[in-house]
């Protein structure tokens, strides 16, 4: 058996154009999908998948995602003397997960060095990156499965999902070096956002991502890739061709997942997680009927 994971690094320093005006002033992290932070739900999974110790890759201007993990001690207080348990325990949950740290990226210079930017916070140990745009159903084993995955083979993990040819381009993308087997591939190489016809599979990169510590060296090497970026795939790719850092395998994720960065994918999110919940679903559902029925 190989180590167990026991923290993750969030990078959250992206500006988060895609959401203005929505995000002039606020993280694009804190938008609610329902009444919760999207960066909420990316926390919860990891510290229900056992990871104990996080640690956010932040930029400038990301004080209200600080101050949601932090103690409200004025409105704890204002809640406590109205015996409002219920508001109270809400506001302390993000409180509870586990131990928050924060480094600072120093300038938006792509994934790759934002996950550099940790690496004395996981020194010699391996440790999972999640992204806040990608949010998988509650309950999902996904991270999980990886974590078990790259205990059996103490590979790299990335998570995948098989997505129609004309989406590839938005994804780092995968060249199998063989066969899916119980729901794991090997990885041959990757190719970041490539064109549909230069794709060399429809498997798709989402943002998670179980990696060994020797993907620092390989990061601190990378040249900028796309978009003049240091690219995380840039440096899994060398890993998976060369055989470095343990390799990569992939496990593909058949489950709900949401891209909380593309705006109609945000919007089918918020409903499909409002319509699950008793107090709203059942009054969505009728509304979402009706206003169908009436669009015809
Ligand atoms: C990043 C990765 C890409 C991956 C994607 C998943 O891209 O570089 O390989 O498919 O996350 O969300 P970004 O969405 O940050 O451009």
């Amino acid at each position: 058996m190989h180590a167990t994971p026991r923290k993750a690094v969030i990078p959250v320093a992206g500006l988060g154009t895609r959401f203005l005006p929505a995000t002039k002033a606020m993280p694009k992290e804190m938008l609610p999908l329902v009444d919760k932070p999207v960066i909420q739900y990316v926390v919860e999974e990891a510290v229900a998948s056992g990871l104990t110790d996080i640690l956010f890759v932040t930029g400038r201007d990301k004080y209200a995602l600080e101050n949601h993990f932090d103690t409200s001690a004025d409105l704890e207080s204002r809640l406590e003397a109205k015996g409002d348990q219920e508001k109270l325990d809400l506001v302390q949950a993000p409180t509870e997960l586990g131990n928050i740290h924060y480094v600072r990226q120093g300038g938006a210079k792509g994934l790759g060095h934002a996950v550099n930017a940790a690496a004395s916070f996981t020194s010699d140990e391996p440790f999972a990156v999640l992204l806040g745009d990608d949010v998988v159903e509650e309950n999902s084993d996904l991270l999980k499965t990886m974590i078990a995955v790259h205990g059996k083979t103490g590979a790299n993990v990335v998570a995948l999902v098989e997505v129609p040819r004309e989406e590839i381009h938005k994804y780092g993308c995968i060249k199998p070096a063989g066969p899916e087997v119980d729901g794991v591939i090997e990885v041959s190489d990757f190719v970041e956002k490539p064109k549909t016809e230069l794709a060399p599979s429809n498997f798709a990169v989402i943002g998670r991502y179980i990696l060994n510590p020797g993907i620092h060296e390989l990061l601190a090497k990378q040249e900028p890739g796309a978009g003049g970026e240091i690219q995380l795939t840039d440096a899994l790719a060398k890993a998976a061709r060369e055989k470095l850092a343990g390799g990569v395998v992939g496990v593909v994720f058949r489950g709900e997942r949401y891209d909380a960065g593309d705006k109609l994918e945000f919007l089918k999110a918020t409903v499909l997680l409002a319509t699950k919940r008793d107090d709203l679903g059942p009054g969505l559902m009728a509304w979402l009927k009706d206003f169908v029925a009436k669009s015809k």
